[in-house]
């Protein structure tokens, strides 16, 4: 058995397989401080919630920090920001352990496989430091009893969307914080490289240019915006102008970066895309033809969306996990019958 975790900054969520099935289970990677009252103690004694109780301070973490945070009137804060762990916060690394913990519980034997996403460091923003937050990931699942494994985020954009193509292609996760960027050969990441802007950006800006509490911003552009060339309310325009920044900016940066890792001329490749900032109508179209037009030095010859975009970077680490699981299923010696 081996497992995959995709540890984003607004989602963390885990891949296993049972049988034949795959199950994935989900986390929001956040927290909310309240102070402990005879309210939140009837509140918390749900045995599901997740929380850390310190002195007379209780921070519900995961998927209840948004209903505590509505009950007593908190906003919710995040351990991670822009990718990593935020080194604002201090209750960063506890906070993040409870969630992890929680998805993956105990391996199912020691040393278990374990896949897990770390963005490669941001060509906007090289000073983030990206080994510091996979060293400490790794070493809570470590103390878990995992063998744990870092993949790049966009290689498991590989992984889980371009099999068919013998895992030869560029993949794309456009997050929360973050987007990342592979190109890969045959299983063999040739360039990986992020920025650091992602869905966290546009509902800032957008929160900034039109007046609107950035959760307002994020839940009108989760339920209800697609990208057409004739928006119809201010929030939609707003929304279409730091798309369309945001995505000239990636195609900016992925052109760049191909240039100076000198891939060779002429390829013609997939580009497969996903993470929750590819989910609205009319994404896939906008970034084909921005790509199009950005004159790389290889031809693009589809952009595939991910079916589902919120999960399939966590299906790519189980598709990893568990090719590397059989490699050494395969190299180990078969056991000569005692006679
Ligand atoms: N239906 C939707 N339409 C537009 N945006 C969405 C939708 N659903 C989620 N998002 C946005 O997608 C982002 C979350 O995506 P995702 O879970 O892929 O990010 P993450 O993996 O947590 O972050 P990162 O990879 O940057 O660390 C958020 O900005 C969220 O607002
Ligand atoms: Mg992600």
């Amino acid at each position: 058995m081996a497992k995959g975790l995709d540890v984003g900054t607004m989602n963390i969520i885990a891949a296993e397989r049972n049988g034949d099935k795959t199950t994935l289970t989900q986390q929001r990677n956040s927290y909310v401080e309240i102070e402990y009252s005879e309210v939140a103690e009837k509140m918390l004694s749900r045995s599901d919630v997740l929380y850390i109780r310190k002195d007379n301070q209780v921070y519900i973490v995961g998927e209840d920090a948004l209903n505590f945070a509505n009950v007593f009137n908190k906003t919710t804060r995040r351990p991670m920001q822009k990718g990593i762990l935020n080194r604002d916060e201090k209750s960063a690394i506890p906070m993040i352990r409870l969630i992890i913990e929680r998805l993956v519980g105990e391996p199912n034997h020691d040393g278990e496989l374990l896949y897990y996403t770390s963005p490669a460091r941001p060509a906007d923003d090289p000073r983030q430091d990206v080994l510091y937050h996979q060293k400490t990931i790794e070493s809570i699942l470590r103390k878990l009893g995992y063998t744990p494994r870092v993949i790049n985020e966009g290689m498991s954009v590989v992984y889980s969307e371009l099999p068919d193509n013998q895992f030869t292609g560029m993949g794309v996760s456009f997050g929360a914080g973050m987007t990342n960027i592979c190109l890969a050969h045959y299983g063999l990441p040739v360039m990986t490289t992020a920025v650091a802007r992602g869905g966290d950006w546009v509902d800032q800006n957008v929160s900034e240019a039109t007046g609107h509490t950035r959760d307002k911003v994020t839940a009108f552009k989760e339920r209800d915006f697609k990208l057409t060339e004739e928006p119809e309310s201010e929030l939609d325009s707003a929304l279409t102008i730091y798309y369309e920044n945001l995505l000239d900016y990636i195609v900016q940066s992925i052109r760049r970066e191909v240039e100076a890792a000198r891939v060779e001329e002429g390829m013609t490749i997939p580009v497969a895309i996903t993470g929750g900032t590819a989910s609205p109508k009319g994404f896939a179209k906008l970034f084909e033809r921005k790509l199009r037009a950005a004159n790389l030095p290889f031809e693009v010859s589809s952009v595939k969306a991910a079916k589902s975009p919120l999960y399939s970077v966590a299906l790519g680490t189980l598709v990893a996990a568990r090719a590397e699981e059989e490699e050494h299923l395969e190299e180990a010696p078969t056991p000569t019958p005692a006679s």
